[in-house]
């Protein structure tokens, strides 16, 4: 029987800088996984930590990894040719599925951006909502993630792109994600779907107002990030009441996380 607890060693490919603190690994070997799900990740004598998928594509796998500590500074010091342990993929993740023939409306901020390029991909490609928009923000130009792909977004207008604080060089939207709701076409609101991802208070900021707009609780996904350790449902770390997170998680339709936050 296969140890679910044994991670295995995945090839880094390629390195992509997205920003001074967020890189994108490319890693070779790539398992049946949906976007929104993790891998824990590890390097030998610095832990591990959950990671979303953020593509994947042939045999290859994507994470874009922000340096932020003692895990995330190790990784930050491998190149191509190098191993990382990973294990999983864990959770839920979002099943596309839920949104067939809707108007789906994905709001993301920072790297919460990076559970949903998939999805955004994806129903691109596929036809199957009747309408897609993006609605992005970051905190500076230059925390912009993915810029290629998300410059593309923009210009085929199908993504509306804010900083909340502008440099020099940027002539773009700026201020909170908030108040860029009203770019959205919300004029078929009982056809809408919702997917929140980002730090919680904008999580908390953007569905306070997608309520007050009578949008359903049901037509709303977030997705919640809590400490975890498993990823198995064993150890009880991103446990919430009877809830574990990392099982029946991290994508939660708004119904229920509330109910987890409350
Ligand atoms: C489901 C899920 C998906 C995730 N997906 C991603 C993803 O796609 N990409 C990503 O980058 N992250 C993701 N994360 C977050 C990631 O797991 C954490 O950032 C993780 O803690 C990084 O591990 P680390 O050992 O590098 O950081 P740690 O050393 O555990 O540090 C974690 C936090 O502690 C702070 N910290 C570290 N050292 C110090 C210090 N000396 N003093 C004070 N504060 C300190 C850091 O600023 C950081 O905020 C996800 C988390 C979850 C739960
Ligand atoms: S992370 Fe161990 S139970 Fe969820």
């Amino acid at each position: 029987m296969i140890n679910p607890f044994l991670p295995s060693k995945m090839k880094i490919l390629d390195i992509i800088p997205e920003t001074e603190i967020d890189q994108t690994f490319v890693l070779a070997g790539r398992k049946p996984v949906k976007p929104g799900q993790f891998f824990q990740l590890s390097v030998p004598g610095a832990g591990e930590a959950p990671v979303s998928v953020s593509d994947f594509e042939d045999d290859k796998l994507f994470v874009t990894i922000r340096k932020v500590g003692r895990l995330t500074n190790a990784l930050f010091a491998l190149a191509p040719g190098d191993y990382i342990f990973a294990r999983g993929p864990y959770g839920n993740g979002f099943d596309y599925r839920d949104y067939v023939d809707s108007d789906l409306k994905v709001i993301a901020g920072g790297t919460g951006l990076a559970p949903v390029k998939k999805v955004i991909k994806h129903f691109i490609a596929n036809k199957s909502i009747a309408s897609l928009e993006v609605l992005l923000g970051f905190k500076t130009p230059q925390d912009i993630l993915y810029r290629r792909e998300v410059r593309a977004w923009v210009d085929a207008g199908l993504a509306t792109l804010t900083v909340d604080k502008a440099g020099p060089d940027w002539s773009g939207n700026t201020g909170l994600i908030t108040g860029y709701l009203k770019n959205l076409d919300l004029s078929n609101l009982e056809n809408c779907k919702f997917i929140v991802v980002g730090p919680p208070i904008m999580i908390k900021f953007i569905t306070i107002e997608l309520l007050l707009l009578q949008v359903p609780e049901e037509n709303i996904w977030v997705s919640l990030e809590r400490k975890m350790s498993c990823g198995l449902g064993k150890c009880g770390h991103c446990k919430i009441g009877e809830t574990y997170v990392c099982l029946e998680g991290p994508a939660f339709r708004f119904a229920r996380a509330r109910r987890l936050l409350d």
